[in-house]
């Protein structure tokens, strides 16, 4: 099939098959740019399913780019609490910031000028270029990706193969509709060319695809195995005041979480689980510390991470010398209020499950 042929083919089929998505916009009409930017953001790692309840309350309290811009980051970070990979988050007011007052609260309408701004890279350019505004831009995503590879029978692996996938997009990229063209395509890879029993009788492509000719539609894209992620270890320090409120501090605002609130923990290294008196040198304060039982599992982009949880419980006896704890204290009832990033949130479960609800 003739690239031209494949566009048409593929924007036919989105006509009868497009996904009813929150950010998308009716048929012939093309999404706000601040709608299409947020959820594009938000998906990078996330599912549709887990995204589309994010989106609307983001949309809900911040209906404009303006209004996210004004937003106090805490708040932000607190909305987004449950997403994961927090720098997205960050980067997201920070650009908010950046079009609310460098461009005055409209987004450019181009990759280029895009491209520049925080948190956008290659891939949220070129949608954000192609659904917002119908500029032609080769959209590349782990679907689009998948599709091409399959389209194209390419035989060798992923990353390598990354740009030669590129290439090939851009070749069957129209003039016309490519913002339609671009969520078609990787519509299809959500529902029709999926990585594993991919239904090829229903795919518009059927006809032009050198792997499914092959019979090889499901073992591609090939990928170069990924190296093994490292465990790294930790004790997390789970601390009750004589009030039944918990100890949390608030994370260096550079490296892994930043800025975010944890329950108090130690180093996380890659060695096996410290004695209790060995990791309580850095609890956050000095207690008759004891380890619950069973361990809090949290895989993060480079590492799984094992927290043993060591929980200790003030008294009238210990004086006040708690009140000058580095951190703040938290009624467990209004822990909520606060954006506790997943991992914590564990901890925090593993702790009331084990000892309960303070009174
Ligand atoms: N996945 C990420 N962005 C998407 C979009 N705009 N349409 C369909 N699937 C997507």
């Amino acid at each position: 099939m003739e690239p031209d042929e494949l566009a048409r083919s593929m924007l036919g089929w989105y006509d009868r098959h497009r996904r009813v998505l929150p950010w998308r916009a009716p048929a012939g009409r093309t999404a706000d740019p601040y709608h299409v930017w947020l959820s594009e953001i938000m998906l990078q790692q996330t599912t549709v399913v887990t995204v589309g309840p994010y989106f609307q309350e983001l949309l809900r309290r911040w209906p404009t780019v303006a209004d996210l811009a004004a937003a106090d980051l805490d708040a932000v970070l607190h909305a987004w609490a449950g997403l994961g990979y927090y720098a997205r988050a960050r980067n997201l007011h920070k650009c908010a910031r950046v079009v609310a007052d460098g461009h005055g609260g409209r987004f450019p309408d181009n990759e280029q000028e895009l491209r520049q701004l925080p948190g956008i890279g290659a891939y949220t350019a070129a949608a954000v270029a192609a659904i917002a505004f119908d500029r032609r831009a080769t959209v590349l995503d782990g679907n689009v990706e998948r599709v091409m590879a399959r389209l194209f029978a390419v035989e060798e692996p992923l990353p390598a193969s990354k740009e030669k996938l590129r290439a090939l997009a851009d070749t069957i990229t129209p003039d016309r509709r490519p913002g339609d063209y671009a969520q078609a395509v990787m519509d299809l890879g959500a529902t029709v060319c999926t990585p594993r029993k991919p239904k090829c009788p229903r795919c518009p492509w059927h006809d032009g695809c050198a792997a499914r000719a092959a019979g090889i539609a499901e073992s591609l894209p090939r990928k170069t195995p990924k190296a093994e992620k490292p465990t790294r270890r930790g004790t997390a320090f789970w601390l009750l005041n004589p009030e039944g409120a918990v100890l949390l501090r608030r994370r260096p605002e550079s490296g892994l979480l930043g800025g975010m609130i944890e329950v108090p923990s130690g180093d996380w290294l890659e060695r096996p689980a410290q004695s209790l008196a060995a990791a309580s040198v850095q609890a956050p304060f000095a207690a008759s510390w004891r380890l619950l039982p069973g361990l809090v599992r949290h895989t993060f982009t480079h590492f799984h991470l094992e927290l043993q949880v060591a929980a200790a419980r003030l008294g009238a006896g210990d004086g006040d010398g708690w009140m000058r704890a580095d951190g703040i204290w938290v009624p467990v009832d209004r822990l909520s209020e606060h954006a506790v990033p997943t991992v914590m949130r564990k901890v925090v479960r593993h702790a009331l499950g084990s000892i309960g609800v303070p009174e």
